[in-house]
């Protein structure tokens, strides 16, 4: 099951913008290390994984 994206970024102090929460906008798109794009707001950490690298590219106008 893992643990929600957002709430793991959220403990760190990363901060990952939001809209819809559900899919939809992909206002919250992240990078995995492989160059594979996922939603952060649907997404969680592989339970038993200790880390997960994620690039996070913020644009201030969207
Ligand atoms: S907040 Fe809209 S897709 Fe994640």
């Amino acid at each position: 099951m893992g643990e929600p994206l957002l709430e793991v970024a959220d403990r760190a102090g990363v901060f990952i913008p939001t809209g819809c929460l559900m899919g939809s906008c992909h206002a919250c798109e992240v990078e995995l290390e492989d160059g594979h794009c996922i939603c952060a707001c649907i997404a969680a950490v592989p339970a038993g994984r200790e880390y997960l690298t994620i690039n996070l590219f913020v644009d201030p106008t969207w």
